[in-house]
């Protein structure tokens, strides 16, 4: 098929405006999918079907009057935004989809925003609900987003019950670009995607922008110069399907060796080694970094071994997690990883008990800090045991946290609890828009560890489900940055330190004495929980004994262990009372006790 009659689409919506609904929709009407299935196709992760968020970008070739469509999936949440970006790339035009009965929302703008450059074909979905209504989303779309709907056809669909999803065919031929590929010449390729398959090996997505690449072909990456012989080439429909040759302006799969994930950087660009290349030409993409991080052990410490094999299939198929191992007192040996938000976090773990069969403790996330001593150096601050010592201390010339440019949308009623909010959030600068006389848009800075925090579930309750978030790392600010240690009688348990910003110091922890006290079980003997900054004590508990007369005895690592599992329970309890979907809150998953 020559470029001429490839697109490479997308479809970018809000979470939970029908995306994978449409594009299963889509495989079906192309004979992709024969069965009308109850999950989305391009859902496969067991995560993606329980939870109902699509996490990693997918890919389906559809064949359609003579023309190949590609359709690239991208996650919908803030966490994964970056793959949205990364996907992006390869596609000239977007299906903008927007739920009739709830219109333009927070992620609609920001993903209408990250497309930029491209074609941009509005759909409005969920028509079959009563409380559709087409007219208050077409003008949204055009006051909002400048968007010409009303001089072009409107694509006015129900995912669900199937009501024009055919219309969507021939407009992304005639409305979107084919790609600009060169059929002559030698191979170059975009690296999209890649993923880890058991006895497959890494199986990488690409674009195929010049040339041509079948199995026996050798490509070289300009990220790191390896040279990789390709054993299969095929195209994703979206199972891989093994094809002859991959051609130029195609979206399809190569299998070439890669053990691990890390082999690979996504938006790399991959070229034939014989070709005297002149790689300073080529933007080399930079690898997301990891920016909300927790500690994670073996819910039983004598699962050590198979958590570890676990947590070593799911990294080689996430790059973007960092992990280094780490012991705790309390604990035992676990590992500190770094994720690219909470939800990401929350799903790494989900992922670990429902493909793997192993049972985890994750602590509360935090934020990575940044320490800049007076002699200009610097120090990233992941967890407590970086903090600078009492000596360091007086060679810090500052901390620094990160900032996030967040996006919200709510109605106009919610300015002024929503502001209050923001404010006790730490928020730096605030823009607000009018949208309508009744929907406001906001920009404003926060800090990111209040958005990993509650900041949403506020957010939620303040507009009765109707505010709309989402954000982008921004920038390192300066803070006051202290280290709190919780004791239990006197004891500092090493897993619960840990680095907050000075003015949430004590509101952090008296709710962690606070959840403690009412976690731990009664004692034969009393027992004082303390929240300490050095040797001061910011909050105390105290838990009285079940019988007065014996004597207290320390509180030891039996105890810390005896308190994961009861929280362990805890959460499967909230497992049977999910919110609808199955979907759950971003930290639903983890203790909130602490830092453990
Ligand atoms: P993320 O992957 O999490 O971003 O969600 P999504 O945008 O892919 O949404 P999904 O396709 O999972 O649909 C969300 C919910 O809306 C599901 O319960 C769907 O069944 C429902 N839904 C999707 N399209 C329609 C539609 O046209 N009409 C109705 N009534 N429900 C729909």
């Amino acid at each position: 098929i020559p470029p001429s009659r490839i697109r490479n689409f997308g479809i970018i919506a809000h979470i939970d405006h029908g995306k994978s609904t449409l594009a299963d929709r889509l495989l079906e009407l192309t004979g992709c999918l024969t069965l009308r299935s109850t999950t989305p196709t391009l859902d496969t992760l067991p995560v993606e079907r329980t939870r109902g968020i699509t996490v990693k970008a997918q890919a389906a070739s559809l064949f359609h009057s003579g023309h190949l469509l590609n359709l690239i999936d991208t996650p919908g949440h803030a966490d994964f935004s970056n793959e949205v970006s990364r996907s992006m790339g390869a596609m000239q035009g977007v299906l903008l989809l927007v739920d009739a009965t709830t219109g333009v929302q927070a992620q609609t703008v920001a993903h209408y925003l990250r497309a930029r450059g491209r074609t941009v074909v509005p759909v409005i979905n969920k028509v079959d609900l009563p409380q559709a209504d087409v007219g208050m989303v077409m003008e949204q779309l055009e006051e909002q987003l400048g968007l010409d709907v009303f001089n072009m056809p409107v694509l006015a669909i129900s995912a669900k019950t199937g009501l024009n999803v055919e219309s969507i065919l021939p407009a992304i031929i005639e409305r979107i670009p084919p790609p600009e590929a060169v059929v002559e010449g030698t191979f170059e390729a975009t690296l999209i995607d890649c993923w880890f398959r058991e006895f497959r090996g890494v199986v990488c997505m690409i674009i195929v922008r010049r040339g041509a690449i079948k199995p026996g072909d050798s490509v070289k990456s300009a990220a790191n110069e390896r040279v990789f012989v390709v054993d299969e080439v095929g195209i994703l429909q979206p199972e891989l399907v093994r094809t002859d040759y991959l051609h130029a302006g195609q979206v399809g799969y190569i299998r070439c060796g890669m053990k691990s994930t890390h082999d690979a950087l996504i938006g790399d660009t991959f070229y034939d080694p014989a070709e005297a290349i002149d790689t300073t030409e080529i933007t080399i993409p930079t690898k997301a970094r990891p920016i909300v991080f927790a500690g994670m052990f073996p819910a039983v410490r004598e699962e050590y071994d198979q958590v570890s094999i676990a947590v070593d299939k799911l990294l080689l198929n996430d790059s973007s997690v960092s992990a280094e191992k780490i012991v705790s007192v309390a604990l035992g040996p676990g590992w500190r990883l770094g994720f690219l938000g909470s939800l990401h976090m929350d799903v790494f773990a989900q992922r670990l008990e429902q493909e793997f069969g192993v049972n985890v403790i994750l602590t509360s996330p935090n934020v990575s800090y940044e320490a800049i001593f007076k002699d200009g150096s610097a120090r990233e601050i992941s967890s407590a045991e970086e903090y600078p010592s009492t000596t360091e201390l007086c060679n810090v010339r500052e901390f620094r946290e990160p900032f996030v440019k967040a996006t919200l949308i709510f109605p106009v009623s919610n300015i002024g609890p929503i502001s209050q909010l923001c404010s006790e959030s730490r928020c730096g600068e605030t823009t607000i828009e009018y949208l309508s006389t009744d929907r406001v848009l906001m920009t404003a800075d926060l800090p990111l560890v209040e958005i990993i925090g509650d900041f949403n579930d506020r957010l939620l309750s303040i507009s009765a489900g109707y505010a709309s978030l989402d954000y982008e790392p921004a920038s390192m600010r300066s803070v006051e940055l202290v280290k709190i240690g919780v004791r239990l009688n006197g004891d500092l348990v090493d897993i619960l330190s840990t680095v907050q910003p000075r003015s949430r110091a004590e509101p952090v922890g008296r709710s962690w004495v606070k959840k403690l006290a009412n976690l731990l079980p009664r004692q034969q003997f009393p027992i004082a929980v303390q929240a300490v900054i050095g040797t001061k004590v910011i909050a105390r508990e105290d838990i009285s004994a079940v019988r007065k007369d014996v004597i207290a005895k320390c509180v030891g690592p039996n105890y810390m262990v005896l308190m994961c599992v009861v929280w362990r329970r805890q959460v499967e309890k909230d497992e049977t009372t999910r919110s609808p979907k199955g979907r759950k809150g971003p930290n639903e998953n983890v203790w909130q006790g602490g830092d453990s």
